[in-house]
């Protein structure tokens, strides 16, 4: 694990949104390291922060505090310039509504080329083709995109974050407004990009499934990390097996492990907490029993 490159770091980060009559903590202090070639998912309940923590890490919005170093990077040193080479050049993103990127009188083909341009990059037709062949659209290239389904939409977006060759694409509720089977074709797409070009991709969903197919997803809970899932078996594993014939049990498995924080803070699921009857922002006690540390509802006067 040791020689792992770290990609994303964030450390105490917080954002606080202020407006005139109110302020939202956002993010309260979330830990995060997201290691180079990585693919993994964050999950949480709407309000949560997932959104907010990927347009930090994006470049959209600064950070009122903590650590955030991306890609060798530390994001709150940067001057607005430095900012806007950071978001051309290190990371692609891909949003829930691909109507943002995307022109919808224009070919698959015309879409990426009109970025290409913007961007100033040379032998634009070789490069928009590569593009599409990377997201398996070549069938598709000629077509508007008013003709294409809502996956093959969400491959021209993929293709067009992918334009300035980003270290990071992140993809906010990518599958959010496609059905169930173009959702996992999507996720498809991801996994390749992330295998044949060691791409780090961090995917924002509240969709379980998405999820379960990832090495590993970090739950956010009210701004900060609260547990995370890791696989039994890594994708890379089982492709291997499959491919020499192995033929073991279901190994999609997930294990969950609560988040321990350097201070010593563990978020406990609300769930355990009900089943025991302990109310949040009140005492309990703690032990340690052979090699268990044990929480206990403090005993009744
Ligand atoms: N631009 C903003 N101004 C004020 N509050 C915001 C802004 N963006 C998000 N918030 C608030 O921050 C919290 C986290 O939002 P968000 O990151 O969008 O959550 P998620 O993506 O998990 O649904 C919410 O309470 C939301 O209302
Ligand atoms: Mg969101």
């Amino acid at each position: 694990m040791s020689e792992e490159i770290k990609m994303i770091e964030c450390e105490n980060l917080i954002k606080i949104y202020k407006s005139l009559d109110s302020e939202v903590v956002a993010l309260q202090g979330l830990d995060l390291t997201v290691n180079k070639g990585e693919l993994m998912a964050i999950i949480g309940n709407s309000g949560s922060g997932k959104s907010t923590l990927l347009n930090m890490i994006g470049g959209l919005d600064r950070a009122t505090a903590g650590k955030l170093y991306v890609d060798g990077k530390d994001l709150f040193l940067l001057n607005e310039k430095e900012m806007i080479d950071y978001k051309r050049n290190t990371v692609g993103f891909v949003w829930q509504n691909n109507a943002r990127n995307l022109i919808p009188y224009l070919t698959v083909s015309e879409n990426i080329q009109l970025v290409l341009n913007i961007g100033k990059q040379k032998d634009i037709k070789n490069r928009t083709n590569e593009l599409i062949e990377l997201v398996g659209l070549s069938r598709r290239k000629n077509n508007c995109l008013s003709e294409l389904s809502g996956g093959e939409q969400q491959r021209t977006a993929i293709a067009i974050a992918l334009a300035n060759n980003p270290s990071i694409l992140l993809a906010d509720e990518p599958t959010g407004s496609v059905d169930t089977k173009t959702a996992s074709q999507i996720l498809d797409v991801f996994r390749e990009l992330n295998h044949e070009l060691k791409l780090t991709i961090v995917i924002v969903t509240h969709d379980r499934a998405i999820a379960s197919k990832v090495d590993r997803v970090a739950a956010i809970r009210d701004g900060r990390l609260s547990s995370e899932f890791i696989r039994k078996k890594s994708y890379a594993e089982e492709l291997k097996e499959l491919k020499s014939g192995i033929i073991s049990e279901d190994s999609s498995e997930q294990i969950e492990y609560a988040v321990i924080d350097k201070f010593g803070r563990v978020q406990i699921p609300n769930e355990y907490l009900d089943e025991l009857n302990i109310k949040g922002n009140s005492k309990v006690k703690v032990e340690i029993l052979n090699d268990k540390i044990i929480v206990l509802p403090p005993e009744k006067k």
